[in-house]
C-alpha cells in the first residue's frame, strides 16, 4: 500500500528545510557509509552528516510534521519513529539501484533499535528542479514509479525492493526514514486504515450516528487485538 501525504510540511518549514540543505557548507557526505551489505552494491547518493547541527534542526522539523499529521498516524500506527535522515543526488552521485532495507536499523536520536514496517520519503525539491530521480516500489501490484511535489510524502512497505531512478539533471533532495509500526503485519494495518477512512467520510456526510459508533468499536476493538504497544 503507497499512501501520499499531502502538504506534510507547511511552506515555511520546506523553505528552512532546503536553505539548511542547500547552504554551501551544508555536511554531505558519501551515502555508501550508512548502506548494509547488499544495498552498498547498488547506493550511489549524498547523506547529510547525521551528528552535524543541520540535521538535529531538519529532524526535529520533521519529526513534528509526521506527528501533528492524522493521516500518517492512521496509515503507520507509529510505535517507534526512526531518526529522519537526509540525501541528496544529482551530479555523479545520482542513483540508488533496486535493494532492499535492512529489517532492523538503529537510530541514533533517541538510540533504539528501529524494525522498518513502514518506509517513508518526504521529497524536498520540486519535481520541475530535476530530471529522474522517481522512488520506484516494486508492490505485489507491480512497480510505482513516484515523484512529488515538494513537502508532500510517500508512505510505502518497508519490506519492499525499491530503488531511486538516477537524476540526470538538479538535483533532488529529500528525507526518508522508517516506522516501527503498533501493527507489525501490512494486512492488517492497511485493514485498520481503510476501516478508518471510510469511518471518516461516513461521518463527514451522515454526522455521528448510532452505527457510525459502533463501527468505532469494532475498530478499537480490532486494534486492541492486533497492536503492540
Ligand atoms: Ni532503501
Amino acid at each position: 500500500m503507497l499512501i501520499h501525504l499531502k502538504q506534510l510540511l507547511t511552506p515555511d518549514e520546506l523553505a528552512q528545510a532546503r536553505a539548511l540543505l542547500q547552504a554551501a557548507d551544508a555536511p554531505w557526505i558519501d551515502g555508501r557509509r550508512s548502506a548494509g551489505a547488499q544495498a552498498v552494491q547498488a547506493k550511489n547518493n549524498e547523506q547529510l552528516a547525521q551528528d552535524s547541527p543541520s540535521a538535529t534542526t531538519l529532524r526535529a522539523l520533521v519529526l513534528a510534521a509526521v506527528q501533528r499529521d492524522p493521516l500518517f498516524f492512521s496509515a503507520a500506527l507509529p510505535r517507534k519513529i526512526f531518526n529522519p535522515l537526509f540525501n541528496r543526488y544529482g551530479g555523479g552521485m545520482n542513483f540508488y539501484g533496486a535493494h532492499v532495507d535492512n529489517a532492523v536499523l538503529h537510530s541514533r536520536a533517541p538510540d533504539q533499535w528501529v524494525r522498518t514496517d513502514v518506509s517513508c520519503t518526504v521529497f524536498l525539491a520540486d519535481p520541475d528542479e530535476y530530471e529522474g530521480g522517481e522512488l520506484v516500489v516494486h508492490d505485489t501490484y507491480g512497480q510505482q514509479a513516484v515523484k512529488l511535489p515538494a513537502g508532500d510524502a510517500v508512505l510505502y512497505p518497508g519490506a519492499s525492493v525499491h530503488e531511486v531512478r538516477p537524476v540526470t539533471r538538479g538535483a533532488r533532495l529529500a528525507s526518508f526514514f522508517w516506522v516501527e509500526s503498533m501493527v507489525r503485519s501490512d494486512e492488517q494495518r492497511r485493514l485498520l486504515f481503510e476501516l478508518d477512512m471510510a469511518l471518516l467520510a461516513l461521518r463527514k456526510t451522515q454526522g455521528e450516528s448510532a452505527e457510525a459508533t459502533r463501527l468505532t468499536g469494532v475498530y478499537h476493538n480490532l486494534l486492541r487485538m492486533w497492536a503492540s504497544t
